[in-house]
Order: structure tokens, then C-alpha cells, then sequence
């Protein structure tokens, strides 16, 4: 006789899930606490390192927002981006979004040894970076948000990656959409985020060729106001130094506000990927600029939320990854 083991083992089973869950939680979760314990102090570290910054440099809280972004939408916020070359893979430092354009990285090594001096061992890269954009938004005025913590670092880095993961400023709004789609990020997320060019710098080399033979007439692009035009084309003349530098927001360079949006509505955006989200006939961007220009703690409620969408990126967690000792080469190497 063989009795029907069903009943039995759908009990057993249904206790061996939960326990395994339990243990190994199936989707990665980082906590605002993480290093409650191990390391109470990370954030303040980390604000106090950017404020010394700041005071010889009043772009960096720019330059370290851009890292956390170009990190998170390779791979994952995995401080893939932070890694050097070595004798087995590319740096994602050169790759073309970022090479001669993001900057900061001393910085990162700063706040990166203050906290090892605190807590040696114990805070990933990756989170550094997380905790450095918090702190860099805040610094400059913009909203305060619970930075979600626990991520690990890559043991590789991914330069192809980094080639086609970032979007460009060239591309098409329908592209920006994908590019920000494939990271698991939404419409609203990429209006938001793109606010995050309310300070900073652009090189000229990444919007002057809408100031000249851009149309199929051989003008400039048209969503660029008159005024503002002409005095791109002052700072960039065709075939100039493409790395002269212009504010992304002409209007409170240095400031994390919404003018950005106000901006998009004047033809005042830098960036051919700035414009479009106002400019592209009926798209579904243009009613979210409308409302983030008009009330900016709307804008800074959803960039707060964007942000920790963006730094939930498939990080790696739990025993995955390392907690690298030097952010620019994985350890051991
Ligand atoms: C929507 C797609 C995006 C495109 C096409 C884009 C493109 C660019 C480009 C071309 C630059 C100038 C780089 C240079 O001239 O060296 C730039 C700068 C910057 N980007 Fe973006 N970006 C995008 C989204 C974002 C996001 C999501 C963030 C952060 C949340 C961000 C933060 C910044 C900041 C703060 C700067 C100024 C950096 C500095 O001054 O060092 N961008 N971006
Ligand atoms: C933590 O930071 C606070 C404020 O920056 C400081 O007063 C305190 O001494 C720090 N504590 C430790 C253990 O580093
Ligand atoms: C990057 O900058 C270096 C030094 O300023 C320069 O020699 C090199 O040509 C630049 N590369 C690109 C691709 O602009
Ligand atoms: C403008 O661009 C068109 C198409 O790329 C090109 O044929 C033409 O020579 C350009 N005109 C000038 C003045 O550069
Ligand atoms: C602005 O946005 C905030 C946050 O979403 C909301 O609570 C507030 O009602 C809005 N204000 C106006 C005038 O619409």
C-alpha cells in the first residue's frame, strides 16, 4: 500500500518556502537602517566631506549626482562606474558618456576614506554614491530623503555597458522613454529626474549642434528662444572648443530648484534631450513639466521618490558583491 504523500509534504513545503524567504528574501531589500549599527554615522560623514568640497568648487554636488545616476543605469547601482581599468576589464570611465565628463571621483575617494577611518570595512562604493547624491541635493537646496542603503560592489566593471545604457543627449524623446523603461523607470521618473539639471555644467560639444545647420533648412533648432540662442552661440561658435562649459539651468546655475521645468517652457533647455520633454508634440512629458514648474514641492516630493527608484536598480545585496576597501579596484588586485 502507498499512501498519498500530498498532504504531508504540501505542509512541509509550504514551511520550507516561508523559512527560505524568510532567509533569503527573493527580491534584494535595502533599509534606511542598514548601518544603524555598524556604521551610525555614514551620512553626516558623508555631508561633511561635499561641504569642504564645495567651498573650492561649487559644481561638485552637480558632478556627484550625475555619478550616482551613470552608475545606477549600468548594471545597477553597484559602484561599477568607480572601478579603474585593470588587467581584465575596461573601465566604464572611458566609455563615452563619461570620459573628460564625470568628475568628482576624488571626491568619492574622500568620503570613501573618512568613513573607512570610522568604520573600516563595513559601507559599499555604491552606496557611497547614493548617500553623496542625497547629500548633494540637499546641499544645494533641494529636497531631503531617506537614503535606502545595503547595496554591495560590482567585481567588474562594464564599458560596452556604459556605451549604450546611458542615454545620449541626441536622443530622441521615444529613446529616453526605452533607455529609462529598460532600468525599470517610468515616464515620470525621467521628467523628474532630468530636473536634476536644474545645476551643473554641459560642455559645448553636447548641444551645439542645434545651434547651427540643424534643420533640414540649414537653421537652428527652432525650440531654442532667440535670446538664449545667441548667447549659446556667443559661449560655443561652430567649430569652437567643444569643452567650454555652460550652465544647464541659465537662470539659478548653482541651485537645485524647479526652474529647470520654467526653463523648458521659455525655450530655455541646454540639451536637445532637455527641450524635447516640452517640446515634442502631445507628448505625455510635457503635462509633468507643466505641473513641476508651477509647484515645486510637487517636483521635489517625486524627485525624492525618483531617486530611490533610481537607486533600486538591481543592486547587488546580501553575500553578492563585495564591500570594496579602495572604490577604484576590487579587492585583492
Ligand atoms: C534624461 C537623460 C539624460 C541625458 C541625455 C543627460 C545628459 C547629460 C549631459 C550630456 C551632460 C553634460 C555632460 C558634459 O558636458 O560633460 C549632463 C550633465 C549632468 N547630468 Fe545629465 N542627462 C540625463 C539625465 C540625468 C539624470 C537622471 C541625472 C541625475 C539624477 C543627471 C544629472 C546631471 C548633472 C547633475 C549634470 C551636471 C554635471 C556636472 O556639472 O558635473 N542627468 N547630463
Ligand atoms: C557622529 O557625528 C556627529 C555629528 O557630525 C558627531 O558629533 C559625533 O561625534 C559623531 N560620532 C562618531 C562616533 O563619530
Ligand atoms: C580628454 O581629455 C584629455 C586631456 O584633457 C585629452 O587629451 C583627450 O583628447 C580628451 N579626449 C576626448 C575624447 O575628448
Ligand atoms: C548643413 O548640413 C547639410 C546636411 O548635413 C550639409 O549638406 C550642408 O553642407 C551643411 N551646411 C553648412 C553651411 O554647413
Ligand atoms: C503642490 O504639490 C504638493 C505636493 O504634491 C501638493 O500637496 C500641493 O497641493 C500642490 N499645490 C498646489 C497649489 O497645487
Amino acid at each position: 500500500m502507498i499512501r498519498s504523500p500530498a498532504p504531508f509534504s504540501l505542509t512541509a513545503m509550504t514551511v520550507f518556502a516561508a523559512l527560505w524567504f524568510l532567509l533569503h528574501p527573493s527580491s534584494a531589500q535595502l533599509s534606511p537602517s542598514f548601518y544603524a549599527t555598524t556604521c551610525p554615522n555614514v551620512s553626516s560623514i558623508t555631508q561633511t566631506v561635499i561641504q569642504q568640497a564645495l567651498q573650492s568648487d561649487p559644481r561638485i554636488t552637480a558632478s556627484l549626482t550625475r555619478l550616482h545616476f551613470h552608475d545606477c543605469f549600468v548594471d545597477g547601482c553597484d559602484g561599477s562606474l568607480l572601478l579603474d581599468d585593470s588587467a581584465t576589464f575596461k573601465s566604464e570611465k572611458d566609455a563615452a558618456p563619461n570620459l573628460n565628463s564625470t568628475r568628482g571621483f576624488d571626491v568619492v575617494d574622500n568620503i570613501k576614506a573618512a568613513i573607512e577611518s570610522s568604520c573600516p570595512g563595513t559601507v559599499s562604493c555604491a552606496d557611497i554614491l547614493a548617500l553623496a547624491a542625497q547629500a548633494s541635493v540637499f546641499l544645494s537646496g533641494g529636497p531631503y530623503w531617506t537614503v535606502l542603503l545595503g547595496r554591495r560592489d560590482s567585481l567588474t566593471a562594464n564599458q560596452a555597458g556604459a556605451n549604450t545604457l546611458i542615454p545620449s543627449p541626441f536622443d530622441p524623446l521615444a529613446n529616453l522613454i526605452a533607455k529609462f523603461s529598460a532600468v525599470g523607470l517610468d515616464t515620470t521618473d525621467l521628467v523628474t529626474l532630468a530636473g536634476a539639471h536644474t545645476f551643473g555644467r554641459a560642455q559645448c560639444k553636447t548641444f551645439s549642434p542645434r545651434l547651427y545647420n540643424f534643420t533640414a533648412n540649414g537653421g537652428p533648432d527652432s525650440t531654442i528662444s532667440p535670446s538664449y540662442l545667441y548667447s549659446l552661440q556667443q559661449l560655443c561658435p561652430q567649430n569652437g572648443d567643444g569643452t567650454v562649459l555652460a550652465n544647464l539651468d541659465p537662470v539659478t546655475p548653482n541651485t537645485f530648484d524647479n526652474k529647470y521645468y520654467a526653463n523648458l517652457q521659455n525655450n530655455q533647455g541646454l540639451l536637445l534631450s532637455d527641450q524635447e520633454l516640452y517640446s515634442t508634440a502631445s507628448a505625455a512629458t510635457i503635462s509633468i513639466v507643466n505641473s513641476f514648474s508651477g509647484n515645486q514641492s510637487a517636483f521635489f516630493q517625486s524627485f525624492a521618490r525618483s531617486m530611490i527608484n533610481m537607486g533600486n536598480i538591481t543592486p547587488l545585496t546580501g553575500s553578492n558583491g563585495e564591500i570594496r576597501s579602495n572604490c577604484r579596484k576590487v579587492n585583492g588586485s
